[in-house]
């Protein structure tokens, strides 16, 4: 079958690395892809929020299947746009329409849709800028810190934790009133911190039925000890160490089955991937977000170790029949490194020559923010390339993507060096 997957960061890469693999693929697009994807198809400088475009191309190209790698055109209903046009009507899509996309387009949608369905998660009440003062109120009556996120989708950066009652009650005002993350903050949802230690869970479903896919754990502040700004993602580790059976079964009890049945029970098709970023309280598993897409890094070890043919999985999900298949994992633990670009996730400098590829042994690269210049690769992102590695311990994987790391070069490079020592106490 002939695939054009949309997105072009490493999710995207190593989704375009699994799905080349399968003996079903004929040709694969990736749009915009990068220099990595480059390598696994061929990248078209496709706009994926102007439907015409994507609609001609999957046309002339004869493509059987469009994957979406990326929120965004979910969140725009690209699913919407494509299944109501005719002429596609026998192409088949990968992501869910934009009700489904609401889990990750609409905190307070995704709240309230936790709260129907009894799924657990922290406290919450959202306000308006009609209801600034309420919200102030609401403030002094929660306990520090408190945990204040745009509705909308704000890059990753909408969501902000303050210790003080006053700068809180400041910064509800802020956003609100002087819309402080655009559009996506003219609701705000204020929240209970919850104290414990994350991990983000995946499934694959057809809106029936649904597979677990590997857990992981994604370490998203820039500095060691997890310190400092966030960032998209620093690297992340699958198998999860603390996430034992009796915990899975917790998450799928309480998180995954209800929140399925949830959207079906609410007419709400759903195809594609659920990101479930959740946290255990003292072993208690709680939603902290929905996402409709992979998680970015977490793809990055997830997908590696996934030993069926992913391929066959998401077109069986595109046509409902995912209930037949079987989904194996490969029991060895997976750890990906992000390298980034000096000053990220501040201001940082693009176009850095890369090198030291060839050197790499024993470990897989996925390109994030990459781009082929003549013969040269150079940076084109913040986070620049992931390198993943598969061993029996943790401990080894991560030292294999570490040597790795050594060996590929450009100015300015960062990576953290404590990744999984956070999870040692549980290996
Ligand atoms: P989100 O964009 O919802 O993933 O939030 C970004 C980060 O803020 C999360 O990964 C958590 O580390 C943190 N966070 C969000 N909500 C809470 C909460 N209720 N309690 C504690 N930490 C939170
Ligand atoms: N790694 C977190 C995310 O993809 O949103």
């Amino acid at each position: 079958m002939n695939v054009l997957l949309i997105g072009g960061g490493g999710r995207e890469h190593a989704i375009a690395w699994k799905i080349t693999q399968s003996e079903h693929l004929d040709h694969l697009y990736i749009a915009p892809g990068n220099a990595g994807t480059s390598a696994l198809g061929k990248n078209i400088p496709l706009n994926a929020d102007h439907f015409d475009e994507v609609r001609d191309f999957v046309l002339e190209s004869e493509i059987d299947l469009v994957i979406v790698g990326p929120e965004a055109p979910l969140v725009e209903g690209l699913a919407d746009k494509f299944k109501a046009a005719p002429e596609l009507g026998d192409v088949l899509f990968f992501g869910p329409g934009q009700a489904g996309a609401m889990l990750e387009g609409s905190k307070d949608w995704a709240k309230a849709f936790m709260k129907r369905h009894k799924i657990p998660t922290a406290l919450s009440e959202t306000f308006t800028k009609d209801t600034i003062a309420q919200g102030k109120d609401y403030l002094a009556t929660r306990k520090p810190p408190f945990v204040l996120k745009a509705d909308g989708l704000a890059a990753g950066k909408g969501v902000l934790i303050i210790e003080d009652l006053a700068e809180a009650q400041e910064a509800l005002s802020e956003m609100l009133e002087d819309e402080k993350f655009g559009s996506a903050s003219s609701k705000v949802v204020v929240e209970d911190f919850l104290s414990g230690i994350e991990l983000s869970v995946f499934v694959i479903t057809d809106g029936n039925s649904y597979k677990i896919l590997p857990e992981a754990k994604d370490y998203k502040r820039i500095g060691e000890g997890d310190t400092g700004l966030n960032t998209g993602g620093m690297g992340s580790i699958s198998p999860v160490p603390f996430a034992d059976e009796t915990f899975m079964q917790k998450v799928e009890q309480e998180i995954i089955r209800p929140t399925i049945h949830g959207l079906k029970a609410e007419n709400i098709p759903y195809c594609g991937f659920i990101f479930f970023g959740l946290i255990s309280v003292q072993g208690d598993p709680y939603v902290i977000e929905y996402n409709v897409r992979m998680g970015d890094p977490e793809a990055e070890s997830v997908i590696p170790r996934i030993k069926s043919d992913l391929l066959e999985l998401i077109k069986a999900a595109a046509e409902g029949q995912l209930k037949d298949k079987s989904v194996e994992f490969e029991p060895q633990y997976a750890a990906a490194v992000m390298m980034v670009s000096g000053g990220y996730p501040g201001a940082y400098e693009k176009g850095k020559v890369m090198s030291g590829f060839d050197d790499v042994e024993k470990s897989i690269l996925f390109h994030a923010g990459t781009k082929q210049a003549g013969k040269e690769t150079v940076t084109s992102g913040g986070r620049v390339i992931a390198i993943t590695s598969l061993a029996e311990s943790m401990q080894e994987a991560l030292k294999q993507s570490y040597e790795n790391c050594e060996k590929i070069s450009f100015e300015g490079s960062y990576y953290r060096k404590d990744l999984g020592k956070d999870l040692e106490k549980y290996s």
